[in-house]
């Protein structure tokens, strides 16, 4: 018997979950907004289809430069620690995977989305727009790690209890910016902020001094990033790097605090935007993606950085060129 929920995910490719994910903005509650925007471009269909489609996976991830775990089959319980959302993995994860067992219906994925996490919001006992940006994320993770793995029961963990505050305070924390003393209207260049990289866990932030970018700023600090991320040089902060030039695409992150505190990305970002494989998920407005090395901060800052980096552009390059040729 076919699977109707599975058939429809089979044909959704990133084009298509970004029209999801915008129709959902509004049901979603502001906390995990821009969050599922950002969890989508961390984990394009077009890389997950590129490695499940080559004949050597390994020699395909080589090609594309890739470091870091790029697979969401490596990561299914903790891909989308930084949603608020996340707290509620375990029964997310179960329903979605007893929702898409029974075949779920012929009916759009937004609608199959927003009625799952409405089953879900009135067993928790939360509001829907809390759990409606994780149920998305969910039936993302179920297209690329498949039914039988998704099925297995959520390993036990923390999953964000220890985020005590509520998502209307995270909003509201992500807004405010550092006291600058008595005598701070005076200051200008001197100002500094604060950057939060792991929301979700007390601890990991660095200051950074107004309008420097925030991968120079992330030198500053001094916890062990690279036992945490092989990718991080010691002594280069949390935030991986090689050129600082945006010639690399290295350093992509996704924004959750306000866009305004921000410099807005210069032609050169936003000219390689494409070439690193980011379009789509970008915009000259309020992006949810961008270049660390090109961050200016002139407030407080939360980020988050993503488990891999690589140049998925080529994939993009590839489509353009079987496009040509037809
Ligand atoms: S470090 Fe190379 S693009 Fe930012």
């Amino acid at each position: 018997m076919s699977n109707q929920l599975l058939d429809i995910l089979s044909r959704t490719d990133d084009a298509g979950w970004l029209q999801i994910v915008e129709r959902l903005q509004p049901e979603m509650h502001a906390v995990d907004q821009r969050a599922a925007r950002i969890w989508f471009a961390f984990f394009p269909v077009k890389l997950f289809r590129a490695l499940s489609e080559a004949a050597n996976p390994e020699e395909k991830a080589k090609s594309l430069l890739l470091k870091g775990k790029y697979r969401l089959t490596d990561q299914v319980d903790s891909s989308a620690q930084f949603l608020y959302g996340h707290r509620y993995w375990p029964e997310v994860r179960r329903e979605v995977a007893e929702y898409a067992s029974g075949g779920g219906s012929s009916r759009s994925l937004a609608d199959q989305i927003l009625e799952t996490a409405s089953k879900i919001a009135s067993r928790l006992g939360v509001e829907t727009a809390i759990v409606t940006g994780i149920t998305a994320v969910a039936f993302g993770t179920l297209q690329q790690v498949g039914i039988e793995l998704f099925k297995e029961p959520a390993q036990a963990g923390d999953y964000g209890k220890s985020w005590k505050k509520s998502a209307n305070q995270i909003v509201e924390d992500r807004k405010k910016d550092d006291s600058q003393g008595i005598l701070g209207f005076l200051k200008s260049v001197d100002k500094t902020f604060t950057v939060n990289f792991r929301e979700f866990e007390p601890g990991y932030t660095f200051k950074v001094v107004n309008m420097q970018d925030v991968t120079t700023a992330g030198r500053q600090y001094k916890g062990d990033y690279h036992s945490k991320d092989m990718r991080c040089m010691r002594g280069e902060g949390p935030i991986p790097v090689e050129c600082r030039t945006a010639a690399c695409g290295t350093c992509w992150v996704g924004v959750l605090s306000p866009t305004e505190k921000l410099a807005p990305p210069n032609d050169r970002e936003i000219n390689k935007w494409r070439y690193f494989g980011y379009e789509g998920f970008t915009a000259k407005e309020d992006s949810p993606i961008r270049l660390a090395c090109q961050l200016k901060a002139h407030g407080n800052v939360t980020l988050v950085i993503p488990p891999w980096n690589g140049l998925i552009g080529k994939l993009d390059e590839k489509e353009k060129e079987s496009g040509a040729a037809a």
